[in-house]
């Protein structure tokens, strides 16, 4: 038999679950699953304020916004939105200090080798875009492994744009129409064809795009791509993104049922108020 003690940690944990049970589906309910978007991507910004705002370091925040990744991964797949796109590390990132850099990596390589179970599971393909070539070995030895491992799922294709930057993908495009041609001696370009040339060549353009923190900026992602797509900027910091609405601990949370303008897609589940933090 367990000491009350356990009990009654047990019953407290079980209660939480479900009430954060009841809070989803209540949002479940109101989201229109017939107006899912078929891709997200998002700019995931706000790690160095979060962890700024908690006198921790920057790396604290970069280490909760993988719980973040963990959440919004899973509640797209839930959803079942098809594409889910996550800006993980920019082209101009490596202007950030090397102890950053290098524990950033490190925290890539331990998602990837820790996730690529959860992934499974959920049937979720891992894609990657971006200048993959110049990551250091062993992160893209970990690539490798974890798009290979996961190659045979059918469900949510995660990508995740590493050393990405979308001018960098423009020049690329051309420096491989360019070699084509030389090939080919001949090639029709237009908008289509070209965009067979970027990195995104098998995923459709975004029709909805996120970003976290308050800022109004397109940040050098997915510049061709977004031409169409929705933006939602939301004040609260990556790492405070949440599936539920409101949290227990969220003081001032607006009542479930409180949701913001783009509902219809699914991201009603990863909304948390800015009064979280
Ligand atoms: C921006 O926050 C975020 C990044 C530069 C990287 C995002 C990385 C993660 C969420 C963790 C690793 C991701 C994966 C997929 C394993 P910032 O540092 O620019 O924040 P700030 O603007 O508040 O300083």
């Amino acid at each position: 038999m367990l000491p009350w003690g356990s009990h009654r940690t047990h019953f407290l944990s079980l209660q939480a679950v479900v009430k954060t049970e009841i809070l989803e589906a209540d949002l479940l309910a109101q989201i229109d699953l017939d107006r899912l978007p078929q891709h997200i991507a998002i700019i995931m910004d706000g790690n160095g304020r979060w962890a700024k705002k908690r006198r921790l370091p920057r790396i604290a925040g970069h280490r909760a916004g993988i719980r973040a990744v963990r959440q919004a991964v899973e509640a797209s797949a839930r959803l079942g939105i098809p594409y889910l796109t996550l800006y993980a590390f920019s082209v101009e990132n490596w202007k950030r200090p090397r102890t950053e850099i290098k524990l950033l990596m490190a925290l890539l390589r331990e998602y990837l080798k820790k996730e690529i179970g959860e992934l499974n599971r959920q049937n979720i393909r891992l894609g990657v875009i971006g200048r993959v070539a110049d990551l250091p070995k062993p992160v893209q030895a970990d690539l490798r492994a974890a798009l290979e491992k996961t190659r045979q799922n059918t469900g949510m294709r995660l990508t995740l744009a590493l050393n990405y930057g979308a001018r960098t993908e423009v020049v690329d495009a051309v420096r491989a129409l360019v070699e084509q041609l030389r090939y080919n001696g001949t090639i029709d370009i237009d908008e289509a064809t070209f965009s067979r040339f970027l990195y995104t060549r098998d995923v459709p353009d975004p029709d909805l795009l996120i970003r976290t923190s308050g800022e109004l900026r397109l940040s050098n992602f997915l510049l061709w791509q977004v031409a169409y797509s929705e933006i939602w900027v939301t004040d609260t910091l990556w790492p405070s993104i949440r599936r539920e609405i409101t949290h227990p601990d969220c003081p001032g949370a607006p009542p479930a049922g409180h949701l913001p303008d783009w509902l219809g897609t699914p991201l009603a589940l990863s909304y948390r108020p800015a009064s979280c933090g």
